[in-house]
């Protein structure tokens, strides 16, 4: 007997810390230093901090739906206001019977879809995402036992298709792409990136969540060009602040949108028939959105204004409600230290917590991400905090 402890039994699968965990240190330490004096403003998650329209908590507190099980499909009414907003909002038009579906917000069927098409489809292993991106799109890859391959991103936003290896493709078994994109705001030309997957029959899933904060132009879908071998991935997470009660949908090519149905099924995914009912109520509206869009404009601006005189120059998004801060050189620029000392001095200066972008992929190491989402109040304490100060340390001696 050694003594020792055994060795581990197991070199299978072992999750990776979860990104948001990892900035459990600098939180506490900023939310410490900060206790006294209005606390911590967190920036750090995509989490909304405005109210969802009275109507929808009223739709979901009065359906009488609780005793009996909802349909993964989604409630016929559920369906015909997604189709609705879709035609109200990109001009598309989907069949709400055969391709329109209920997801239980979209991490879960971003996270599980790449396994469900794999039963289908064994020979092909490989998932292509957005090489700067929410990390479920290759955390659902590795679930499926599929290889992550990221696509490089174009400067102008938008994915570099032609980049991609010819033997990648041909092991391809979808390709995930986000626009407005998370974390960068850019926008991607879906109309081109449909075509792409149509030459060479991949499915494309199109996760457009943040498309009602669209800045630079009006919102589009992959679906506008028709949904042969596409999917839309839409929440109401974001758009209505509905984060908490998990409602979102998919649409599009009656084959892939049948089959994932067909499937969750049988894996019992369903949206509860409250959230259904408010959900219904949710897309049938479109004032809250404008509201909400106006909020979110009102703060990028702002905090932009304040990053930039503190010395951390800020563009602002062309969609959704993330800025994209390029960490200035006196970082460590460039490297992961970077991201991560811009994060710990706007934590421990301005008692803002952001995300560092190599929660992102590797090639966001030259950012932080900081969500808008909360009240202008509360950034104006993170102004008066950084008020008079420059952010980027001198060059050392
Ligand atoms: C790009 C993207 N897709 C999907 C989601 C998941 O949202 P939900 O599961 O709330 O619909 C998020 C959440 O932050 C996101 O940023």
């Amino acid at each position: 007997m050694s003594g020792l402890p055994p060795e581990p039994a197991t070199t299978g699968f072992q999750p990776p810390p979860y990104p948001y965990d990892r900035l459990d240190g600098v939180k506490a330490r900023a939310t410490e230093r900060f206790a006294a004096d209005g606390g911590l403003v967190d920036c750090s998650i995509g989490t909304p901090c405005d109210p969802p329209p009275p109507a929808v908590l009223a739709a979901m507190a009065s359906s009488g739906t609780e005793r009996g099980y909802p349909t993964s499909q989604g409630s016929p009414a559920y369906r015909r206001a997604a189709a609705g907003w879709l035609a109200r909002r990109f001009g598309v038009r989907v069949d709400p019977d055969t391709e329109v579906a209920a997801c239980v917000g979209t991490k879960e069927f971003v996270a599980s879809t790449a396994q469900y098409l794999r039963l289908r489809n064994p020979d092909r292993d490989t998932v292509l995402y957005p090489a700067v991106s929410y990390p479920t799109y290759a955390m659902g890859a590795l679930l499926a036992r599929c290889r992550p391959v990221p696509v490089a991103e174009l400067p102008s936003g938008g994915l570099d298709l032609a980049s991609v290896d010819r033997a990648d493709i041909e092991r391809t078994l979808l390709l995930w792409a986000n626009t407005p994109a998370n974390p960068s705001g850019a926008l991607t030309d879906m109309d081109g990136v449909a075509r792409w997957g149509r030459g060479h029959g991949i499915p494309v899933f199109s996760d457009e969540c943040y498309a009602e904060f669209t800045w630079d132009g009006p919102p589009a879908s992959v679906l506008s060009a028709g949904v042969e071998g596409v999917v839309a991935v839409h929440s109401l997470s974001k758009r209505s602040n509905l984060a908490g009660v998990r409602a979102g949908f998919y649409a599009g090519d009656p084959d892939l949108v049948g089959f994932l149905l067909e499937v969750r099924k049988h894996a019992g995914l369903m949206v509860p028939g409250p959230v259904q009912a408010g959900g219904a109520v949710a897309y049938d509206d479109d004032a809250h959105v404008a509201d909400q869009r106006h909020r979110y404009q009102e703060r990028l601006t702002y905090l932009s204004g304040v990053l930039a005189d503190a010395g951390v120059p800020t563009p602002l998004p062309a969609g959704g409600f993330y800025l994209w801060v390029p960490v200035p050189t006196g970082f460590g620029h460039g490297g992961n230290g970077g991201a991560w000392a811009l994060t710990e001095a706007l934590a421990m200066e301005g008692g803002l917590l952001a995300s560092p972008g190599d929660l992102y992929g590797p090639d966001g190491a030259g950012h932080v991400r900081v969500a808008v989402v909360q009240p202008t109040e509360r950034l104006e304490l993170v102004a008066r905090r950084l008020a008079g100060r420059r952010l980027p340390p001198g060059p050392t001696a």
